[in-house]
């Protein structure tokens, strides 16, 4: 017999019943539905809308279900549609036709919303969690790393030469905005949905703040058509998830190019490469690779429930249901590379020679020598032809800049004296950009200390 079986007359179709259901995912839900449970009736029993001794005997039971569930004891039913269903009827084998007063007050549109903001609050912290501990991996490379100059690029060409400890940093900025949204979501999440009944609220004196208070939300959703339809949250939580297997998945492309043959910056450590099956000379970068392909369905799940939201009359819709899968999806995914993340990122190998070596061989200085010439009183559009005209007569003879005497220099131009040389190293033309910000190791040093600051303060 259905818990809603009363108005019906007929048995439901079994495919119905398998299409409708939605155990087979939102079991992980139980020990939410539990806590929220007990929390509804303790404030049941308080308010005098059940005895003190049905509050007590619910809770003990429900308590037992948990047990029982932990333990691995119980077998979901699909005949009981979702986990809500699910547990009343566990309960109810545990105390008998008592277990029917659980739900007094309350809906499954209240219940399951509430579930959701639970398991979002958790997720989370979670996710702040992993994020920490990834930018500590970072930062630790860059302490390590702190004077390894390597090329910075833009349209991936040779740009400027940066500290390698500067770029770590970059990617440690990122996740510091993606940890402040989430944190910044929190507010919107620990909202107390229950209360507001299947749509309109309920006719029970429930206390809907001692419901609040029970279960740590900080205030109640105040509008109850809204607080069962409104999946903001989750929209939230895809979108800050999205953005972050973003700056991953950026990440994730610079370690398959720097640890490919042609860059060879980086070697990754062997437990976190794969070999091949056939050719035995391979170490692959699949942690990575997986991590930047991943990327899809994280989004997918983004534009999935965007569009299951986007013409949903007011209030709770069956399609709603949808909301679950791809949220536990993107939760599952994100902590899934965030932890393989910290380690993978904490035992590379950054090849210090390859990187100097690097750049010695390109023509990432020419800034420098633009700049130099603007020193000496050229304007800049003049110095930028002239450094123009020296780079290509290099790249005829198969010289860098550095290799040009100071003869050959003078032939662009009578500004040139032999202090270029010094100005020119990688190192110098590293230390020249002394701006707040900037790749000079002092400015470095000091990002490194802000951002050890903000990370200690998540
Ligand atoms: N399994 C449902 C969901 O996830 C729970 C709420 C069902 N409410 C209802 N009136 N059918 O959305």
């Amino acid at each position: 017999m259905k818990l809603w079986g009363g108005r019906f007359t007929k048995e439901t179709n079994a495919l119905m019943e398998e299409y409708t259901a939605s155990i087979g995912f939102d079991h992980k839900l139980a020990s939410y539905d539990i806590e929220g449970s007990i929390a509804h009736v303790t404030m049941l029993g308080e308010c005098g809308i059940l005895t003190d001794h049905e509050a007590d005997e619910i809770v003990e039971g429900l308590n037992k279900v948990q047990q029982k569930i932990l333990a691995g004891e119980v077998t979901w039913n699909v005949s009981h549609e979702d986990i809500h269903m699910n547990i009343e009827s566990l309960l109810k084998e545990e105390i008998g036709p008592l277990s029917g007063k659980l739900h007094t007050g309350r809906s499954r549109n209240d219940q399951v919303a509430l579930d959701m903001r639970m398991y979002a609050r958790d997720q989370v912290a979670d996710l702040v969690d992993g994020l920490v501990h990834v930018q500590q991996a970072l930062i630790n490379q860059a302490i390590q790393n702190t004077k390894v100059v390597f090329p910075g690029y833009t349209h991936l060409q040779r740009a400027q030469p940066i500290l390698f400890s500067h770029h770590m940093l970059a990617y440690v900025a990122m996740l510091q905005r993606d940890i402040e949204r989430l944190q910044d979501s929190w507010k919107r999440i620990n909202q107390l949905p229950l209360g507001a009944g299947a749509l309109a609220g309920t006719t029970f004196p429930i206390d809907r703040d001692r419901v609040a208070e029970l279960l740590g939300f900080e205030g109640l959703c105040e509008n109850s058509l809204d607080a069962v339809s409104d999946r903001d949250f989750v929209v939230e939580f895809l979108s800050n998830g999205s953005l972050i297997i973003t700056h991953l998945s950026r990440l994730c492309e610079e370690l398959v190019l720097w640890s490919s043959q042609e860059f060879q910056f980086i070697e990754l450590d062997d437990a976190f490469t794969t070999g091949s099956s056939m050719m035995p000379q391979k170490k692959n970068p699949d942690v990575a690779e997986l991590v930047r392909g991943k990327t899809g369905r994280v989004y997918g799940n983004l534009i999935g429930m965007l569009t299951t939201l986007k013409a949903l009359p007011l209030a709770y819709n069956k399609d709603m249901q949808e909301d679950k899968e791809g949220m536990f999806d993107t939760a599952e995914t994100l902590s899934g590379a965030l932890a393989l993340f910290a380690p993978m990122i904490e035992t590379m190998e950054v090849k210090e020679g390859v990187m100097r070596q690097a750049v010695t061989e390109d023509f990432s200085n020419a800034t420098d020598l633009a700049d130099y010439l603007v020193g000496k009183g050229v304007p800049f559009r003049e110095a930028h032809a002239i450094v123009g005209e020296t780079v290509l007569y290099c790249i005829e003879k198969g010289f860098y800049l550095l290799d040009l005497s100071l003869q050959e220099f003078r032939k662009f131009s009578e500004a040139v004296d032999d202090d270029v040389y010094h100005l020119l190293a990688p190192e110098q033309v590293v230390e020249a950009r002394n701006v707040q910000g900037g790749t000079a190791y002092a400015q470095v040093m000091q990002q490194l200390f802000d951002a050890e600051k903000k990370i200690q303060a998540s």
